[in-house]
């Protein structure tokens, strides 16, 4: 996510300072961020002005934090989702931010804000992206128990600057709404792919062709609008829908892992990917991910009435 993130904050006209204390992930993150500005210019997505060369003058590699940290504005915290590994950045990077630097973190699930020092939890919070969040335009954002509502606004206000959509929480949730909404669902595929009822293919043809369609224009609750609330309430009341156990494990992936399927990155997971190199995969992915998007854009969402 660091490397995206830097992009999309570059693009947005800010100078960035990008860190790892994985070098060879700084060193790589470079080539990450032409490849996906590449692919923006080539859809379209970006100015005509913007090349490698700009890329090269709005991005600075930093190999310390020392050497990143001063005078920025914002720290954007996109490391591993370890509490621990937060709380030990966060005490680093306590005395070497100016006064009014303001840390942000793009945590999924964790809550950080027992782990900022004190003198950051005014200007601590959340701002949560989507991966690749050059294309996804979504960003939840929620402050602390002790983060100034000022800031909040602040950064609605920044995140919109960018051409993203903001979702603010009155407090941190975590998985926020669309996170929580795709546990859900993958613990009713687990559950219903471990009792042997439908095969990966089913499941995902049925989100595809029946999900999927209606999602982007209608959302889950303008759905509900439009197929008519007493249905809704009917449906509701019915109790026929039972969510499954939450077991915290699904056979069917375990079975996966243990033979050494992880996934795209190994060639297999719940779907063969051939031979293709995973890269070649993500760009394939990533060059719909923008198709679709302009798309919707030319549909736009049914949200209430028309502005
Ligand atoms: N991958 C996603 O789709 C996604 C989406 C939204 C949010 N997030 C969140 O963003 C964060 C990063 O996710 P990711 O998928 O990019 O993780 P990742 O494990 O791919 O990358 C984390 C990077 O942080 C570096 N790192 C670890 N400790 C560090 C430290 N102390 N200082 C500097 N760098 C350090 C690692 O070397 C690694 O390159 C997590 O909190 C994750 O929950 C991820």
């Amino acid at each position: 996510m660091g490397h995206a993130l830097a992009l999309v904050y570059a693009l947005g006209g800010h100078k960035v300072c990008i860190t790892d204390s994985n070098l060879e992930t700084l060193a790589g993150s470079k080539a990450l961020m032409i490849s996906a500005l590449d692919l923006l210019s080539e859809g379209g997505e970006v100015a005509a002005s913007w090349n490698h060369g700009k890329l090269s003058q709005s991005v600075t590699w930093c190999k310390t934090l020392e050497e990143t940290l001063p005078g920025v504005d914002l720290v954007v915290e996109a490391i591993s989702e370890s509490l621990d590994a937060k709380r030990a950045l966060y005490e680093k990077l306590d005395p070497l931010l100016n006064e009014d630097c303001v840390l942000a973190s793009n945590t999924s699930g964790l809550d950080v804000f027992p782990v900022v020092p004190a003198s950051l939890q005014k200007r601590t919070l959340m701002m949560h992206w989507y991966s690749p969040p050059y294309l996804c335009d979504l960003v939840d954002i929620a402050g602390g128990p002790y983060t100034d509502p000022k800031l909040v606004e602040e950064m609605v206000a920044l995140v919109k600057s960018l051409g993203k959509e903001p979702v603010v929480f009155k407090k941190f949730v975590p998985g926020y709404v669309a996170n929580r909404i795709q546990a859900a669902i993958r613990l009713e595929v687990f559950d219903l792919l471990d009792k042997g009822l439908v095969t990966p293919e089913d499941v995902d043809r049925s989100v595809i062709h029946g999900l999927a369609l209606r999602i982007p224009i209608l959302g889950v609750l303008a759905k509900s609008d439009f197929s008519g609330l007493p249905l809704v309430q009917k449906i509701t009341a019915n109790k026929s829908y039972t969510p499954p156990e939450l077991k915290g494990n699904c056979t069917s992936l375990d079975r996966l892992l243990a033979e050494g399927n992880s996934g795209v990155r190994s060639g297999k997971g719940f779907f063969d990917w051939g031979e293709k190199n995973p890269e070649e995969l993500f760009r394939e992915r990533n060059k719909k991910l923008l198709k679709l998007k302009k798309t919707l854009r030319e549909i736009k969402p049914m949200l209430g009435a028309p502005n």
